[in-house]
């Protein structure tokens, strides 16, 4: 695992940027009734801060998380014992692409909010398929979400920072701005955070790379990968995958 990941500057904000995000809230609600009604072991991949594994352990869920982020695992654990949860709650600092997990050990794999962006080309992202089937228990199932990349905000948004959320700091309140740059030809997207008071002092800034897939793009790597779709929705009350879906929701299973 790399020394520092993307996510150990912004551990800090993370959750206020997060929370002024409306798709985070139905996320985190989707995915911690999901996983903790779950009656076997539950994987979550990109745990970060904890809000679905820890939602889920309250539930009764015995959850792993992994995440390359020591600042985001901190969080997570620091709630964990706070909650008292630590007895159902096991995180792992590693790379989703290189699972230090043994084989067919979970009824269900979840990589919440847009995680899989992260993984920058379709190499990774068979790489992700090829642990997720090898750590699923026969007839498991994976669940995970993504963008649909929405040329038209692309276009409106790129290099103009964006109001992102606000986050209490001893400096005073501060104001999150996030700026976007696109790669369009390799479907890549660089975002700067920048954390600033009111007088413009800036207290944080730091930079988060992702890649969007289309939802074709997406079945073909799932299937080359010997997992079954069973399902994709454009939104968490499981409405379709229209022109207008806000997203890619794919639930897919390890063939008995
Ligand atoms: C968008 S956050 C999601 C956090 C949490 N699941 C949630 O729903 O709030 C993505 C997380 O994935 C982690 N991550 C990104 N790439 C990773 C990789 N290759 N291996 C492990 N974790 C990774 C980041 O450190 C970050 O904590």
């Amino acid at each position: 695992v790399a020394e520092t990941a993307e996510y150990d500057a912004l551990g800090w904000v993370y959750e206020a940027r997060a929370a002024a995000n409306p798709a985070a809230k139905p996320s985190w609600r989707y995915y911690g009734a999901l996983c903790g009604d779950c009656p076997g072991p539950v994987l979550e991949l990109g745990v970060g801060t904890g809000r679905v594994a820890l939602a889920a352990a309250r539930r009764g869920a015995r959850v792993t998380g992994v995440d390359c982020s020591r600042a985001m695992l901190a969080i997570c654990r620091a709630q964990a014992r706070a909650e008292n949860l630590t007895d159902r709650v096991c995180l792992v600092r590693a790379d989703v692409r290189n699972l230090p997990l043994s084989e067919g050990g979970f009824a269900l794999v979840v990589f919440p909010f847009r995680g899989i962006g992260h993984l920058l080309d379709d190499a990774d992202r068979l790489r992700l398929f090829a642990e997720v089937r090898r750590v699923l228990l026969p007839g498991g199932r994976f669940v995970f979400d993504h963008y649909l990349f929405d040329t038209a905000w692309a276009d409106a948004v790129e290099g103009v920072p964006q109001p992102a959320g606000r986050v209490a700091t001893p400096a005073g309140p501060a104001a999150i701005l996030d700026t976007y740059w696109f790669d369009r030809p390799r479907q890549r997207l660089r975002c700067r955070i920048d954390v600033a008071i009111r007088d413009g002092t800036r207290l944080g800034r730091s930079y988060l790379s992702f890649s969007w897939t289309g939802p074709e793009a997406m079945g073909a790597l799932i299937e080359a990968s010997r997992l079954r779709v069973e399902a994709v929705y454009g939104d968490y009350g499981h409405g379709g995958l229209t022109a207008d879906a806000s997203q890619q929701l794919w639930h897919v299973r390890k063939e008995p």
